[in-house]
């Protein structure tokens, strides 16, 4: 399903209300969370709308989706560091329920599958936050990464890089490799959200629409789940073919 708004500001609110009802409906709900400049806003309203209506998190239970390898949780640019930052430090979602895949694991293969089980012993994901990279990538499983892939190392790819790369003062310092949940781990969730706002999201989404379910799409995977919502301001939409605009509610 695609819901298409005019804002970034009412793709934001709608994003934080649908979070928010989750949260409120299931107070022990086990969120899959994404980072990137897309869900600032999103977060930002999450917070505002939770400082008017107060909601109780104390139950909650959070999985990020991926983090650099070699980048610290003090690191301005670890995926840590951003959850904390936009979100994590304002809502009093005990410590013990937050998690994120640790970049500087002493053994990362361990981590890896430690983390996609803790995320199964949790039941799965009840709903999984996502964006989307402009070459299609999800969490950060780069296009040809297996649909039945679960937590891994990736090695990023130079568009990813590149893409990252406005975050860090130097492109040499962005990292070159990353933890990420898998696409079958996306899958498992029982409900996905996928948010895509601005121009350098418009060709990646049209190519989303018309793409057949292909591994060299990574996004392409969510087609085959059957609890998807495509959240999209104008921009992103451009060119997305009337047929999509009509079925968007
Ligand atoms: C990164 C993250 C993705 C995110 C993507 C898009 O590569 N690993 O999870 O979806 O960037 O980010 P942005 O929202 O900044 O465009």
């Amino acid at each position: 399903m695609y819901k298409i708004f005019d804002t970034v500001d009412e793709v934001s609110r709608y994003t934080a209300q649908r979070l928010l009802a989750k949260i409120k409906a299931a107070p022990t709900a086990v969120l899959g969370l994404a980072t990137g400049s897309t869900m600032e806003p999103v977060y930002a309203q999450m917070l505002k709308d939770i400082q008017q209506a107060p909601v109780d998190l104390s139950k909650l239970t959070t999985f990020n989706l991926d983090e650099y390898i070699g980048l610290s949780a003090q690191h301005p640019q670890s995926y840590n560091y951003y959850m904390y930052q936009h979100l994590f430090n304002q809502l009093n979602i005990p410590a013990r329920n937050v998690h994120l895949p640790d970049g500087l694991a002493s053994d990362v293969e361990t981590a890896c599958q430690a983390y996609s089980n803790a995320i199964e012993a949790m039941g799965g994901l009840d709903l999984q936050l996502l964006g989307i990279g402009s070459n299609g990538h999800i969490g950060f499983n780069e296009p040809q990464t297996c649909f039945n892939s679960r937590t891994h190392i990736v090695e990023l790819s130079e568009q990813t890089r590149i893409d990252n790369g406005r975050f860090f003062d130097d492109q040499n310092e962005v990292p070159t490799h990353a933890i990420t949940m898998g696409i079958q781990d996306i899958l498992n969730a029982k409900e996905i959200i996928l948010v895509a706002t601005g121009s350098n999201k418009t060709e990646i989404m049209a190519q989303l629409f018309a793409s057949a379910i292909d591994e060299a799409l990574p996004a392409s995977a969510l087609k085959q789940h059957k609890n998807l919502t495509i959240v999209l301001d104008r921009e992103a939409a451009a060119l997305l073919p009337e047929q999509a605009l009509k079925s968007a509610v």
